[in-house]
């Protein structure tokens, strides 16, 4: 029996990949132009570090890790997101003290044991940027707008920004209290997940999916009606940063994300189009993260987006399959021999060039061409090279020419490349 992938992680093939290199290349450009840079971590680092940052009592890190200990018997996780590997990185290195601001963005594959769906994954990729060292709401509006810029940039509609604040240690208690009354009152309609977590985790239950939680917290308190002077003060300057650079959102107060180091401003983009699996894109600002991990006191504020979210919006490209600028059909020994050098020879110019390589007959060659939508085709036999001549025949017009063999490279050169 042969032996398949693992459920949950998929290969992505030629024919798919070029939405994920159009995808990745866009966020590169548009990053750059915003003055990110990019940083590269492992896939694998200590599983404290997820405990830390993420939290002890999300979903994450209590069911979806891949944790295993390596054979030194150190516990390991494969990375669930990126956040805490880029701050661990970013402490390591010391990266304030080359700059007091450091914009970082990554891509790659993260892996959260869930339940496989439309969207969702258990390796899934990320394409994520973090801000370290700015706690001005004027760059929590950038980052929304670097953002909603690159959706317009990779013509992704249809995806609606939210916004909420979840405050700061100063105000999260009397909320988390509040919540936690309210909660009280209603434990026996919630879930045995959320009736666990009440009391160590309460903003858990207003992201709990299961209906009955879901009705049984509608009308929960929100964060944002409990916000010290000082967060209320950032989320009225983020939302005025926001419309003053015309990048539409709306308030969601009941979003509370599903990672612990969240502060003030969280968001996701949000789209009705992939069924269950919502946000395209989420993060927010996490004040306390880099001092909580043992670093500087730094604020940062981040986001990532779900390549296997964006790829399944953007759909097939049109430019799936390269098509051969140049195929190159040949008749004889000696006519293969010299198609073969030319072949190679335009291959290394950097123009895209085929030929077949089993000796087929002349229209088995003329076929293949076809099927690979080769623009051009130079046809190339005994005869042609004892008149030191080549037949180009250009497919789209049915036109056919004679171009001698000395003129050929000037000539390719040139219709290869209009
Ligand atoms: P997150 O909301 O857990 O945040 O994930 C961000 C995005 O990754 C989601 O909106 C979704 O598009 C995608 N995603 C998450 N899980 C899966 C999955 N199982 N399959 C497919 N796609 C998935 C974070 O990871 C934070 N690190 C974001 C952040 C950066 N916050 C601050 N900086």
């Amino acid at each position: 029996m042969s032996i398949t992938g693992i459920k949950g992680m998929n290969d992505i093939l030629p024919g798919e990949v070029e939405a994920w290199q159009f995808l990745e290349s866009s966020a590169r450009r548009v990053f750059a132009a915003f003055g990110y840079r990019e940083i590269r971590v492992p896939v694998v680092e200590k599983t404290e570090l997820f405990c830390r940052s993420i939290g002890e009592t999300t979903d994450i890190v209590e069911k979806e890790m891949y944790t295993f200990a390596d054979k030194g018997g150190t516990s390991m996780t494969m990375r669930p997101e990126g956040t805490a590997p880029v701050i661990r990185a970013f402490i390591e290195h010391k990266l304030h003290t080359l700059d007091p601001v450091s914009k970082l963005y990554y891509l790659g594959p993260m892996f959260r044991h869930e339940r496989p769906q439309k969207g969702r994954y258990r390796q899934f990729h990320q394409i994520g940027a973090e801000v370290i060292g700015l706690d001005d709401p004027k760059i929590d509006a950038q980052v929304l707008a670097m953002l909603s810029h690159f959706f317009a940039t990779v013509g992704i509609d249809g995806v609606t920004l939210q916004i909420n604040s979840l405050g700061c240690p100063e105000c999260r208690p009397a909320y988390r209290q509040a919540l936690l009354d309210f909660l009280q009152a209603r434990l026996g309609q919630l879930c045995a997940d959320c009736q666990r977590r009440a009391a160590t985790n309460p903003l858990r239950a207003l992201d709990c999916k299961v209906p009955g939680c879901i009705e049984a917290t509608a009308g929960a308190p929100a964060v944002i009606e409990h916000l010290c002077t000082g967060c209320d003060l950032h989320f009225e300057a983020v939302r005025s940063h926001l419309t003053e650079l015309e990048v539409p959102y709306t308030v969601n107060p009941r979003m509370v994300r599903g990672l612990d180091y969240y502060t003030k401003t969280t968001f996701e983009m949000v789209t009705d189009r992939l069924g269950a699996q919502s946000a395209v894109a989420a993060g927010g600002r996490y004040d306390r993260l880099v001092a909580d991990l043992g670093g500087p006191p730094l604020p940062g504020i981040g986001f990532a987006m779900g390549e296997e979210r964006l790829a399944l919006l953007l759909g097939a490209r049109d430019d799936a399959s390269p098509r051969p600028a140049l195929f190159i059909a040949t008749l004889g020994v000696e006519a293969e021999r010299f198609g073969f050098r030319l072949l190679t020879r335009l291959q290394r110019q950097g123009i895209y060039a085929e030929m077949e390589y089993a000796g087929k007959s002349l229209k088995a060659q003329l076929r293949r061409a076809d099927k690979l939508g080769a623009r051009r085709v130079l046809i190339l036999g005994g005869d042609e090279l004892a008149r030191g001549i080549a037949q180009l025949r250009d497919m789209a017009a049915g036109t056919q020419e004679e171009v001698p063999l000395t003129e050929l490279d000037a000539r390719l050169g040139l219709v290869v490349c209009d």
